[in-house]
């Protein structure tokens, strides 16, 4: 997908009406990793065609997955667990954390050697954290300096894993999760801080026998993954920026549909319900078992908002947007706790507080924590750093600044939400690229 480099934003009319919104970006990963090692033949519908999800596809094939495109739909043709192949080039991860560490996670017990790589923001990135617990079950794995290109060595059997969270992180867990499917033997897994469980749902779905409670789980590993269609949610991280959007700018009432509403990625709707925010949430049902639901989101006065904690996770992705929200916001908010946002596509809190402070709102940081007073925006022009997620927290500042926002390196809008600024413009907005 190639979208424009940068984007101008003018302030906006009200925001009204249904926002169509696509397929989670986790899930959709997810669908196309279990669904290449399932046995029997699956369809995927609402699968997220961006390109972090497509450069997942474009691994599995390599791989010697059997994944074609019908129309809107993908149909996959189960390998089973032993049907991988080495692939004869590096796997290239893109811009996609999810994707490299997922990944390792199932290579680490193949019969051969494979390499993984990917973009300058991807190989920047700390892998220790998947590196160290799969090498402590005996992978060997080489890597630069415990980042990208990772080099997983062909396997001579690894021992099942014990799993004790040290980081709250799901693409740490999803990663082992993967690792011990092709383990002989029961696999443990202990979170302290729950993280979403799109993996787990996806396994039991296939059938996976899985014993699970809030804080662990426990499963045999070699079990046959039964192909089962696939329908998935909305991503609600990607609603988020509209959510916002309808929350700040006057006279705004939107709609989203079939919205993945998992308990464990919902925070941000608990915290801007906090901050006063009118959402209300009908509709809920379970898909391919998660649960979904439609979103209503009606034009607030919002107050500010101090949060830590275990909270952090189920918002992590939303949090450059709620600090637009927070500088908004009547008063000073603070989030701590979110030292991960210096380990995303970009360090965010930097990205953040860099671009807030360029467009007139008071912001203070720590290594951990962010306080944010609210004011006005005033207007200007911001870099983000190749980070999706900051590029599109600004474009939806720009709907309520009082002069333009120009946003400066763009393109990644289409790693996570290719149709993030037709949909805008659908809304009448005024955004142009240039
Ligand atoms: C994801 C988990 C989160 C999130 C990322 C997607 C996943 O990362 O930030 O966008 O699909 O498992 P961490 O596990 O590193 O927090």
């Amino acid at each position: 997908m190639n979208l424009s480099n940068n984007l101008i934003v003018n302030k906006s009319k009200p925001l009204i009406g249904l926002v169509k919104i696509p397929g989670d970006k986790s899930i959709s990963h997810r669908s196309i990793i279990l669904g290449s090692i399932s046995s029997g033949k699956l369809k995927i519908k609402n699968f997220l065609n961006s390109d972090d999800c497509l450069a997942t596809v474009s691994a599995m094939k390599l791989l010697g997955a059997d994944i074609s495109f019908d129309e809107d739909e993908i149909i996959i043709n189960g390998i089973g667990l032993d049907g991988l192949k080495q692939p004869n080039v590096m796997l290239d991860a893109g811009n996609s954390g999810t994707l490299i560490r997922l990944l390792s996670g199932i290579l680490v017990s193949q019969n051969f050697t494979s390499t993984l790589t990917g973009d300058d923001s991807l190989r920047k990135r700390p892998m220790a954290r998947i590196i160290d617990p799969l090498v402590n079950c005996g992978a060997q794995i080489s890597s630069n300096n415990h980042k990208a290109p990772i080099v997983i060595e062909k396997c001579n059997g690894l021992s099942p894993i014990r799993y004790n969270q040290s980081i709250a992180s799901a693409q740490v867990k999803s990663c082992l999760i993967l690792a011990a499917l092709f383990i002989k033997g029961e696999s443990t897994f202990y979170e302290k801080i729950p993280t979403r469980d799109h993996t787990e749902n996806l396994l039991q779905h296939f059938n996976y026998k899985i014993d699970r409670s809030e804080n662990s789980l426990s499963f045999k590993g070699r079990q046959t993954l039964i192909a089962k269609d696939i329908e998935i949610g909305s991503d609600i991280s990607s609603a988020a920026f509209f959510i916002v959007a309808a929350l700040i700018v006057d006279g705004s009432e939107l709609l989203f549909r079939n919205i993945n509403i998992n308990v464990y990625r919902t925070g941000l709707i608990t915290v801007l319900k906090n901050m006063g925010g009118n959402i209300t949430i009908t509709n809920t049902k379970l898909i391919s078992n998660e649960l979904i639901g439609d979103i209503r989101v009606k034009c607030s006065n919002l107050k500010s908002i101090h949060i830590d904690g275990d909270i952090i996770p189920s918002l992590i992705d939303e949090l450059p947007i709620l600090f637009i929200a927070c500088a908004l916001a009547a008063g000073k908010s603070t989030i701590s706790g979110i030292e991960e946002l210096r380990h995303k596509e970009s360090d965010r809190i930097k990205s953040m507080e860099e671009g807030l402070k360029s467009i007139g709102i008071d912001v203070n940081s720590t290594e951990d924590s962010i306080e944010i007073t609210g004011g006005k925006i005033l207007g200007g022009k911001i870099k983000s750093y190749g980070d999706h997620r900051i590029a599109m927290s600004f474009a939806v500042a720009g709907l309520v600044a009082q002069k333009s926002i120009t946003i400066i390196d763009t393109k990644n809008i289409a790693t996570s939400f290719p149709t993030f600024i037709s949909l805008l413009r659908e809304q009448g907005a005024e955004i142009f690229e240039v």
